[in-house]
Order: C-alpha cells, then structure tokens, then sequence
C-alpha cells in the first residue's frame, strides 16, 4: 500500500518524506488556501516545491469545471514536471477531460468520488487513481470505508488498472480500515500517519528494556 500524505505544508511534507516512508502527495485548492498560495505564479511554484522534496506522484488540482479549461490548467500543470498527476473533479467535463488526458498518456486523480458508479466512470475513462472520500461520507452517515471495499471489488472483478486512492482520512484506524478493504493507496494527515507508530506496549517494553540496561550497566 502507498501512503501519501494530504497537505500542501513543505514542512509537514518533508517530516514525512524524512520518515522514509512516503510515496506521495495529494493537494487539493483548500489546502493551498491554507497555506496562503494566492495566484497562478505562486502556485505552480509550491508545486515545484513539492516535487523537489519528494520522489513520489504529487496531485495538483484544476480549477476549471469545463472541459477546454480543464484541458488548458491540466496540460500545463503536467508539463510542469513529471511527478504531477492531474486532479480533475468528478463532473461530466472533468470524466471527458480524464478521457482526453489518458489518451495523451497523461496521469490523472479523479476527486470529489462518494459512489460506485462514479469510479466505474473514472476508470472507463482511464483515471490514475480515484479519490473517495471516506472522511466526508462517515460525516454524514454513511459508510466510507464500505464505499472503498466496493470499488476494490469493482475493479478487481472487471480488471480496471485504476488505483483507489482513500481520501478525507481522519484519523489513523482510518487508514488501518483501508488497508483491509484492499485500498491501493492511502492519502493522510501527518498525524494520523504517525499516529501509526503509537502503542502503549511499545512503550512500556522500551522502558522495561531501558531500565533493566540501566541497572545492570550502572
Ligand atoms: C485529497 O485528495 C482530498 O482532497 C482530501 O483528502 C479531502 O480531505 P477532507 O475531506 O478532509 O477535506
């Protein structure tokens, strides 16, 4: 499974490229918005931010919601560098442009995925990666992780090369539930990233272990 982390902080991509476990990046226009990138410049340069200080695949989003536009954003941002991966929304425009983009040999990230059907129209379209959004689904009510097992299954029956990229985690069983339902790729928050090295038997072994040291060696 690939972990990417879900941020566009430079700082928070480089403790977890640090950790040597990262595979990736995925932004989305709310989380440049946090980080305060304003304007087309500033923006295709934290891009190239991120991809010097990760090997990975880094998921920038288009802003157009029509099919030139989206065609115009997408074929500049993946000529940028080769890392980028287009991130086009799941609307009718966005599934003809994921269409024009797998035909020219262009990845691509299908966003803003809350049901089977739209992944099966990512993948017929010849989407990189799909992107349901677990955390959102659980917020209201319904089952995320359910949603990521059925695609999973989906594309495993009809053999659709598309990956399914679990998005919207919140919180590190999240991403456990996703490894079980077979998800290729898991898209994070630092925290709950290392939220995966946590247990308290850890802890109370090290200790144990670093005591015993200490009395035998002092
Ligand atoms: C990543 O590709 C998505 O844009 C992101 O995971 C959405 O997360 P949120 O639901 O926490 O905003």
């Amino acid at each position: 499974m690939k972990f990417f982390i879900d941020t566009a902080n430079l700082a928070q991509i480089k403790e977890a490229h640090d950790l040597g476990v990262l595979d990736g990046v995925t932004t989305n226009p709310s989380l440049m918005a946090k980080e305060g990138i304003k304007g087309e410049e500033a923006v295709m340069k934290h891009y190239m931010a991120i991809c010097e200080l990760v090997d990975g695949d880094v998921s920038a989003e288009v802003i157009a919601t029509d099919y030139e536009n989206i065609i115009r954003e997408g074929e500049a941002l993946a000529a940028m560098h080769p890392q980028i991966v287009v991130k086009v929304p799941m609307i009718k425009d966005g599934i003809k442009a994921i269409k024009y983009f797998s035909d020219k040999g262009i990845r691509t990230n299908c966003t803003l995925v809350f049901s089977t059907g739209q992944a099966l129209l990512a993948a017929k379209a010849g989407a990189t990666y799909v992107s349901p959004f677990i955390g959102r689904l659980d917020d209201i009510s319904s089952n995320g992780v359910g949603l990521i097992q059925e695609i999973v299954d989906m594309y495993q029956y009809y053999g659709f090369e598309t990956q399914v990229l679990a998005a919207s985690i919140r919180h590190t069983q999240h991403i456990i539930d996703c490894v079980k339902a077979g998800a290729d790729v898991a898209t994070c928050p630092l925290d709950s990233i290392l939220g995966l090295l946590n247990h308290p038997l850890t802890d109370i072994g090290l200790a144990k272990f670093l005591s015993d040291h200490q009395q035998v060696n002092s």
